[in-house]
């Protein structure tokens, strides 16, 4: 997708579709712009009742009044940020639905500079995105340019943000793809892939993760004729440097739950359960991209749980790569032993801050669905600065406690921990279950089992991968780069 810039009146634009944001009540102000046409537009509006309330739309055919042959009104209310963002990702729906390969877009406040355009430009790229590749018929091409009217340019903004939706469209497609296609073979491939002048990638295989004492990874992945991965991907700045953050993604390419198998209604979706190695990966293609003045480490284990001869069982105890033995009680709580020997590896870096990315628990889709990622850590500095980060790029996340009160419940007969803490608090003994494995203060989890995949479309998102938490991360790195201390 291209992002350009054009300045003519509404009337005379050249697109297929020409997209509208219309304030609330300002309708026959915003549409002045159309000429002779405006009063024509006015009276439907009129006739359907549409005010510009924020997410409302109306779509009408112009039979040649104006270049456009078609226009979509949308709301923007009061024009937030969140408005704005919600207009242009119904801008992308909408003009991937008619397969217009020209989308023109004026949306009031979307100024140069304005933090408005970026969300437009990326909230239009997500809307307009849909996993078609195995249809047959019936497909509609996805837009070839966004065109902003009337707004001047801004090549500082299209770059980054462009850049970003590059990163959330990969993740969106390597959790899209089937299991069959993405497996952990595939999916280190694709982080290699990514290898530059600035990107350097080291892959483990099998006998390395197992000769390195990563129980963990190993242990699950032993199951599988698929041989698990280790990856550790690493972004340099060619300049100077202010400071290193590093993430952590689960990559479980496919959870069948293993010997604990799980029913086929909640196993029919779990070839997402990479998406947050997805989102570290195409993470790292932004900023490698955008080039802050950040070192960024990525680090995902990738393994398919898989029930079979070779599976670990019920009753096993895993060493761990800290050394840490951990006693198994349902081979289906497998994320959290492949990140646990991620994060203690991770921890081995030094990094300034830690964050890890994961699909890791239904409980926490049963807390806060699928909007939400539930954001555990200890450090409110890091909490602030997700959350801020996660504002800006219009994603929900939202914290969660790490008590010490729960800790009983991960307490093992055998050996010092086990991987299952109950049903009650599902999330947070998960998470407090991965703080057995780094000791950096600055370290933060994010269970992304709500937002990663959509059972149904959401918003402007279409059902599937929505790469959540890819522009997150990505906006830290760069904001992290662009600050004048660490
Ligand atoms: N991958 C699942 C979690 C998940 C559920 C992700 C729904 C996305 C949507 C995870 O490995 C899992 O199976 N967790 C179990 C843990 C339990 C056995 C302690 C769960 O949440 O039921
Ligand atoms: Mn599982
Ligand atoms: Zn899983």
């Amino acid at each position: 997708m291209r992002v350009a810039f054009a300045s003519s009146s509404l009337a005379s634009t050249q697109a297929d579709l020409l997209v509208v944001g219309v304030p609330a009540d300002k309708v026959a102000d915003t549409l002045a712009g159309l000429g002779d046409f405006a009063a024509a537009v006015v009276a439907v509006a009129a006739d359907e009742e549409f005010t510009g309330k924020p997410g409302s739309t109306l779509g009408a055919p112009t039979y040649g009044r104006i270049s456009a042959p078609r226009i979509l009104l949308v709301g923007i209310g009061a024009g937030t940020l969140a408005d704005v963002r919600a207009a242009a990702g119904s801008a992308g729906k909408e003009g991937r639905a008619r397969g217009a390969k020209r989308v023109a877009v004026a949306f009031p406040g979307t100024a140069v500079g304005s933090p408005e355009l970026r969300a437009a430009i990326e909230a239009f790229a997500e809307g307009n995105y849909k996993f078609d590749k195995y249809k047959s018929t019936g497909k509609k091409a996805a837009a070839e340019s966004v065109v902003f009217v009337d707004i001047g340019e801004d090549a500082a903004a299209v770059a980054r943000s462009l850049a970003l939706v590059s990163g959330q469209e990969l993740a969106r497609d390597l959790v899209n793809e089937p299991a069959e296609e993405i497996y952990p073979e595939s999916l280190a491939a694709v982080a290699k892939s990514l290898e530059s002048d600035t990107v350097t990638v080291l892959v483990l295989d099998e006998t390395a993760i197992r000769e390195k004492g990563m129980g963990g990874i190993y242990g699950v992945g032993k199951g599988s004729v698929r041989p698990p991965r280790f990856v550790h991907m690493t972004y340099t700045p060619k300049g100077e440097s202010k400071g290193h953050i590093a993430f952590v993604g689960k990559g479980v390419t496919f959870d069948s739950g293993g010997l604990s198998l799980k029913p086929s209604e909640g196993m029919m979706t779990m070839r997402c359960d990479m998406a947050g190695a997805a989102a570290v990966i195409g993470a790292m293609k932004a900023i490698a991209a955008m080039a802050p003045a950040v070192k960024v480490t990525v680090i995902f284990g990738a393994v398919e749980n898989m029930p079979s001869g070779t599976s670990y069982k019920l009753g096993d105890i895993l060493t761990m790569y800290n050394g840490k033995k951990v006693e198994i009680h349902n081979t289906d709580a497998e994320g959290r032993l492949v990140l646990a020997d991620c994060l203690s590896y991770a921890t081995e870096l030094k990094p300034d801050a830690l964050v890890d990315l994961a699909t890791l628990t239904g409980a926490a889709v049963v807390a806060l669905g699928d909007w939400y990622s539930a954001l555990y850590t200890r450090s409110d500095t890091l909490a602030g600065t997700l959350t801020a980060r996660a504002g800006e790029a219009g994603e929900g996340v939202w914290r969660m406690p790490l008590p010490d009160l729960y800790k009983d419940k991960i307490k093992a007969e055998y050996g010092d921990i086990k991987n299952v803490g109950g049903r009650a608090g599902g999330s947070i003994t998960a998470a407090l279950f991965l703080a057995e494995f780094t000791t950096l203060e600055s370290w933060a989890h994010i269970d992304i089992a709500g937002p990663a995949f959509l059972d149904a479309a959401l918003m402007h998102y279409a059902p599937g991968g929505t790469g959540t938490m890819v522009r997150t991360l990505a906006r830290w790195a760069e904001s992290v780069g662009d600050s004048s201390s660490k």
